[in-house]
């Protein structure tokens, strides 16, 4: 085995990971009613203790709404919005709200 090999696809591996979330908006628009009612519509908050989601990327969103679900986050409202979310649901809803301009 060439080293050189390896390090290029340990490389590619580890890029591939911090990028991913190559999530679908469609299926994410779809589950994202119930988030509507306090991130807005289109990821614009109306009340100021809710977070606009909107354009926000999506290696972001992924991340908060992993850590809300593993309650590395604590915040009442979002630990019981994630906690049937599968990881397919969270890398959708992220890709929905990346897509929204
Ligand atoms: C009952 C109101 C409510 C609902 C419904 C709700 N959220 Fe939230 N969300 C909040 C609040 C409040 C915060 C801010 C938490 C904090 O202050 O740490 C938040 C924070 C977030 C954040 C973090 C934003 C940031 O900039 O760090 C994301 C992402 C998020 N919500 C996504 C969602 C998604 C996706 C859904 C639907 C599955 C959803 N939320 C449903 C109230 C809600």
């Amino acid at each position: 085995m060439n080293i050189k090999i390896i390090l290029v696809a340990l490389a590619t591996l580890s890029f591939s990971t911090l990028t991913s979330a190559a999530g679908d908006a469609v299926a994410g628009k779809a589950k994202a009613g119930v988030c509507a009612a306090c991130h807005g519509v289109n990821g614009v908050s109306a009340i100021s203790i809710f977070p606009n989601l909107k354009g926000q990327k999506a290696a972001y969103t992924v991340k908060q709404l992993k850590a809300f679900k593993d309650k590395t986050r604590i915040d009442p409202s979002m630990n019981a919005q994630v906690a049937t979310l599968t990881d397919t649901d969270i890398e959708n809803l992220a890709a929905f709200y990346e897509s929204l301009k």
